[in-house]
C-alpha cells in the first residue's frame, strides 16, 4: 500500500473507525507552567464533539495541538490513525487540507469582498477556474443561508453574518474535520441559536467531524453529540450530554451548576 504521509498506526487500541482523532498523553508547558498534563481524548467521526472548561484551562491550546499549530512536549495525536506530532511542516500542510477552521473573530480580510474572502483558499490551493470558483462561492453562501451577498464587505455585516461567512470560507475546501473556537462568543441569543443551527446543519449535510470549543452551556447541550470537560490539563469526564449531566466528577458538577445547566434541571425535578 502507498501511504502519502506515514503508515497508519496498526495498534488496535489506536485504530478505531469510530474515532477520527485520538489524543494520548498530551503534555505542554509554557515557561514552566503546565497547561496540558497527560491529556487523553477521543473525538467521534462525523459527530459534533464539544470541549468545555473554564477560562485559561487550555481549550484553545488543545485545539491548536489538534490542528498541528503547536507541538506538544510529549504525547501523540492520531488523525485517522496517523500521529501528527512527528510530522514535518510539509507533511503537516498536506494533512491540513483535511481541516477547516472557524476562528473566534471570523478573521475576514476587511479590504476584500465576501466573495473574495471565501474564494481565497480556492485561489491559493487549487487550480479551479474563475467560473468554477464563482459557483462554489455561491453554493457556500447558500449553505450558510446568506445567498447573494458576494459583493458586500465584512464591515457591512453583523457579527453573526461574519461568522457565517467565516464558516462558508472554511467549507469550500471540503474539509473532513471542522474546528470551531468559541463560535458564538459575542453574539446575542438569537444569533447564537442561528450559528448553532448552522453548525448542526453543516455537520449533518457534509458529514464532517466537528470539534467545537464552547463557553456556552445552552449551545453545548443543544447541539453536542459528545461533550468533554477539560480541567487541570486533562479531560476529566466525557460522554453524551445526558451522561455529562449525570457526572459525579466534582469539577463537572460545579461547572454545570455555576453555568445554570444543573440548576435548571433540579428546579424542574
Ligand atoms: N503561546 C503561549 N505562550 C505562553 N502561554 C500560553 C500560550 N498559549 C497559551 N498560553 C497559556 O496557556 C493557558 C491556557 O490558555 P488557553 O488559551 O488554551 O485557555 P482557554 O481554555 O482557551 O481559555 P479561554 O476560555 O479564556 O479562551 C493560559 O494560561 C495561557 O496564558
Ligand atoms: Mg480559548
Amino acid at each position: 500500500m502507498n501511504y502519502p504521509l506515514a503508515p497508519p498506526n496498526d495498534n488496535p487500541a489506536i485504530r478505531d473507525e469510530r474515532f477520527q482523532i485520538r489524543v494520548r498523553g498530551l503534555s505542554k508547558s509554557f515557561r514552566g507552567q503546565k497547561v496540558l498534563d497527560g491529556l487523553d481524548l477521543d473525538l467521534e467521526r462525523g459527530k459534533i464533539n464539544i470541549i468545555i472548561g473554564g477560562s485559561g484551562q487550555g481549550k484553545s491550546v488543545t485545539m491548536k495541538h489538534l490542528m498541528g499549530l503547536v507541538k506538544p512536549d510529549s504525547g501523540h495525536i492520531y488523525v485517522d490513525g496517523v500521529d501528527l506530532v512527528p510530522m514535518s511542516d510539509y507533511q503537516m500542510n498536506k494533512l491540513r487540507s483535511k481541516f477547516g477552521m472557524v476562528f473566534q473573530y471570523a478573521a475576514l480580510f476587511d479590504s476584500m469582498t465576501v466573495a473574495e474572502n471565501i474564494a481565497f483558499p480556492l485561489i491559493e490551493h487549487t487550480k479551479k477556474t474563475r467560473r468554477e470558483i464563482r459557483g462554489i462561492v455561491a453554493a457556500a453562501l447558500e449553505s450558510v443561508d446568506l445567498p447573494g451577498i458576494e459583493h458586500k464587505y465584512p464591515s457591512e455585516l453583523s457579527g453573526g453574518m461574519r461568522k457565517r461567512v467565516g464558516l462558508a470560507r472554511a467549507i469550500v475546501m471540503q474539509p473532513e474535520i471542522l474546528f470551531y473556537d468559541e463560535p458564538t462568543t459575542g453574539l446575542d441569543p438569537v444569533a447564537t441559536k442561528n450559528v448553532d443551527d448552522l453548525i448542526a446543519h453543516v455537520n449533518r449535510t457534509l458529514g464532517v467531524t466537528s470539534v467545537v470549543i464552547s463557553h456556552d452551556m445552552a449551545s453545548t447541550f443543544r447541539i453536542a453529540h459528545r461533550v468533554g470537560m477539560l480541567w487541570g490539563g486533562r479531560i476529566v469526564d466525557i460522554g453524551t450530554p445526558q451522561e455529562l449531566l449525570a457526572s459525579r466528577h466534582p469539577r463537572v458538577v460545579e461547572f454545570l451548576e455555576v453555568s445554570g445547566v444543573l440548576g435548571r434541571k433540579e428546579t424542574v425535578a
